[in-house]
């Protein structure tokens, strides 16, 4: 069994694999309100060569879970059936979703073998909801939200981004409204990953803040258990045991404890989200490499993993392609 190890020691056991760089909402964070140029089909990986390169990372190269994204994974036809194939290796799964059609499929995705899911919902106020994600559709990711509770998919968390001028003042009601219901939230800080280059550092909200705003209404104290490689900070809301999360990619950046690996729709590996170098796997795959040269391939791949993002470093480059092309 190889792994898959960088130059500075760090080892990725985590995959996130984009299904398709679609989305049926256009966050504002993310997309134009046109949307994208899609990725053409021919260069998309089909289902088995998704369940063959995650069959190469659990079997060669010793990844122990796989995070399915987007855009947003619901959209891809066969993700179910990657999903069960994915969990037959005997890898944890994940799905991040936007929650649209999660009503629907929570069920068959909980019975092909999905552990846990995280939803994105930036705000509960159907006109907010509307404004940042220009779609109408609070009540498909409310919806989505309660059968994926119902079907086991838990703990069941929630990704929200807070927009200055937009969404900034609602962190403690969106807390209070997932302490309701037991789902687990987590604010992510805006990251410099939408196709227009809208994103500025003054502009963002930062785990500082976010925090500040959750102190007025609420207790806070770090949860004690080691954060090891998660991304998010946690804190026990008013003694526990709910806890509330807070992922500082930008003012408190984790570089050194990554352990993740990402494949795009296209079947490139991307080492970071912020990476400016991909290494092709599709290519060698459809040249028909056994799965030892495609694992070989990968580990290669992780030697160009840079130690950091250095997104505070002022000759920072956004990356060329959006995280809806990458996998969030
Ligand atoms: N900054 C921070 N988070 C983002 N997401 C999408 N784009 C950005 C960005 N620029 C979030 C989504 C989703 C997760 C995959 O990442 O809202 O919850
Ligand atoms: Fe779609 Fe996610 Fe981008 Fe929103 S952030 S437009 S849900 S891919």
């Amino acid at each position: 069994m190889g792994k898959l190890e960088d130059r500075y020691g760090r080892v990725a056991t985590d995959l996130r694999v984009s299904l398709t760089d679609k989305c049926n909402l256009r966050c504002t964070y993310c997309m134009p309100a046109e949307g994208l140029d899609w990725m053409p089909l021919e260069q998309q990986l089909t289902d088995d060569e998704v369940v063959r390169l995650v069959g190469v990372a659990v079997e060669h190269l010793g990844v122990r879970e796989v995070r399915f994204t987007g855009g947003e994974p619901l959209v891809r036809r066969g993700l179910v059936d990657i999903v069960a194939r994915s969990h037959a290796l005997g890898v944890e799964t994940s799905l991040t979703t936007n929650g649209l059609g999660l009503a629907r499929t929570a069920p068959a995705l909980a019975a092909a073998g999905l552990d846990r899911v995280n939803v994105s919902l930036d705000s509960v106020r159907a006109d907010t909801f509307h404004q940042l994600t220009r779609r109408d559709r609070l009540d498909d990711v409310v919806a989505g939200l309660a059968a994926a509770s119902d079907a086991g998919l838990g703990p069941v968390k929630v990704n929200a981004v807070l927009m200055r001028g937009v969404n900034d003042d609602q962190a403690v009601e969106l807390l209070a409204w997932c302490l309701e219901r037991g789902y687990e939230l987590r604010f992510i800080e805006q990251m410099p990953l939408d196709a227009q280059h809208g994103w500025s550092r003054d502009g963002m909200i930062t785990a500082d803040e976010i925090l500040a705003q959750l102190e007025t209404a609420f207790v806070l104290t770090p949860a004690v258990e080691p954060r090891g490689s998660a991304p998010a900070e946690l804190f026990l809301v008013d003694g526990g045991p709910a806890t509330v999360g807070v992922i500082a990619s930008v003012t408190r950046p984790f570089c050194g404890d990554c352990d993740r690996v990402r494949l795009t729709a296209d079947g490139q590996v991307r080492t970071c989200l912020f990476a400016r170098e991909e290494s092709d796997l599709r290519a060698a795959l459809r040249a028909g490499a056994s799965d030892a040269e495609l694992a070989e391939r990968w580990m290669v791949a992780m030697r160009g993993k840079a130690a950091g993002h250095g997104i505070d470093d002022p000759t920072f480059l956004q990356p060329d392609r959006p995280m809806s092309a990458i996998g969030g």
